[in-house]
């Protein structure tokens, strides 16, 4: 098993490049075989989440073409419509939009009931609600969720509860649907805004993205298209943390910068300097870190995706601080972790209570998932001594190379897999 190990107390300094957004490529490539015509999709984040959904996407007859790490070329023609019930589905939640896609293009698709990262029960009734009110019959059976439906019709239908994977799985439906949808109370995230400008890219027509209100006019068809993702909002966020948690000076490149503004706005308060340039942010760290209050909301709010590493920086702020997770309810696993590592937080209900310490202290902790196993490499990197993280195959389904960009920052990490590497490198630092 793969492991990091991080000795700590090196300021990160220089400028690091930003991928393309994960949550926005997932739903891109299933998007990408609503149509018969070849799709390019380029700024194709490298991680374990994307590689498998690809896999998944071959499984059930797509052409996929990998052009290079970062692009790809993908043919939906040959797709069967049978149940995607495959074991590369059940690594990633984000499986679920073949039901969108496969339903919009097929008006049938079946599709095992999502896995991903354990951070609270993640239900998917606000997508079954839409797929039902656009005339779909929904059943769950054997763990799999059967959509199909004779025709599609567009609809109303109002989210009870803002959710990104619901707006944007019955946007997609919705695309290939007879007449007009409207969805109300809709998510904004900037990846939402993507995912409708690649499928109006087909020639689907979806106004309103970005906004509670989106609606869309059903066509029949969808046709080839040329797409570059957009920047991963929470990798950016995450080398901005990184930063500021080890008093570093660094140039998060490849960004846009509004997407970024509630993290910026974080930062800012806990007494960084964060100047905006036209794509990138630099992020100077000078000043003893202060406490400050974060509550996780939808997007233009603080993204829980966000929120471990935030509970990290505020760990070693000066004072009490807050965090309360409003998103998902079992997202504070990595509190014990980071216990271990000197952190002074007491979770009561879906809030965590912040007392700072000076530093953390290195110590042998396990990444209970995907942004939480980041947040763990955070405080390794910002504390003293040597930081070992297990598990860190949640941290490579969403960081591409995340050891070898700290590293060109000057920290001191190793990716290792053996005993003897792990104490080659603590003798190296020692
Ligand atoms: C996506 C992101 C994830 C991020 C989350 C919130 C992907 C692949 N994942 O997850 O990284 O943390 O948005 O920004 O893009 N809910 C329901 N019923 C549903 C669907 C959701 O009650 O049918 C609830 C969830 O339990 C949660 C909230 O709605 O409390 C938001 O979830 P949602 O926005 O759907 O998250 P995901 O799309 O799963």
């Amino acid at each position: 098993m793969e492991q990091y190990v991080i000795k700590g107390g090196t300021p990160l300094v220089g400028e690091v490049e930003i991928g393309g957004a994960k949550n926005a490529a997932l739903a891109i490539l299933a998007a990408a075989i609503m149509t018969d015509e070849t799709v390019t999709i380029e700024n194709l984040p490298n991680v374990r989440d994307i590689n498998a959904l690809l896999e998944a996407m071959a499984e059930i007859g797509a052409r996929i073409d990998r052009l290079d790490d970062h692009t790809v070329k993908i043919n939906g023609a040959f797709v069967r419509d049978v149940p995607v019930d495959y074991d590369s589905m059940k690594k990633i939640r984000a499986s679920y939009y073949l039901l969108g896609s496969l339903l919009g293009k097929y008006k049938r698709a079946e599709v095992i009931l999502p896995g991903g990262c354990n951070i609270g029960s993640r239900p998917m009734d606000l997508h079954i609600k839409g797929f039902r009110a656009l005339g779909a019959t929904v059943e769950i059976r054997g763990g799999a969720v059967a959509a199909q439906a004779d025709r599609l019709r567009g609809n109303h239908i109002y989210l009870d509860k803002v959710s990104v994977g619901a707006t944007i799985n019955i946007m997609m439906a919705a695309s290939m649907a007879e007449g007009k949808t409207t969805i109300e109370n809709a998510a904004k995230e900037p990846h939402v805004v993507d995912v409708a400008n690649f499928l109006n890219s087909m020639g689907a027509n979806i106004r309103g993205a970005g906004t509670d209100v989106i609606r869309i006019v059903g066509v029949s068809k969808l046709h080839r298209t040329e797409y570059s993702i957009i920047p991963d909002q929470i990798e950016a966020g995450t080398f901005m943390f990184a930063a500021a948690a080890t008093k570093g000076d660094v140039t998060v490149k490849n960004v846009i910068p509004k997407h970024l503004e509630a993290t910026t706005a974080k930062l800012l308060e806990v007494g960084c300097e964060v100047e905006e340039l036209d794509d990138a942010v630099r992020v100077v760290a000078s000043k003893p870190l202060r406490n400050t209050q974060v509550t996780t909301l939808p997007y233009p709010g603080f993204p829980t995706d966000m929120q471990p590493q935030m509970a990290v920086l505020l760990g070693i702020a000066s004072g009490t601080s807050t965090v309360t997770e409003s998103i998902f309810e079992n997202r504070f696993k990595y509190v014990d972790e980071l216990t271990r590592m000197g952190a002074a937080i007491k979770v009561e209900s879906n809030i965590a209570i912040i007392t700072g310490v000076h530093h953390y202290m290195g110590a042998r902790v396990s990444a209970p998932d995907l942004r939480a196993g980041a947040a763990l490499v955070i405080a390794g990197l910002s504390g003293e001594g040597v930081t070992v993280v297990d598990d860190i195959h949640y941290i490579q389904r969403g960081y591409e190379d995340f050891e070898g960009k700290l590293q060109s920052l000057g920290a001191q990490m190793e990716r290792v897999s053996t005993e003897k590497e792990l104490q080659k490198f603590r003798f190296k630092v020692s």
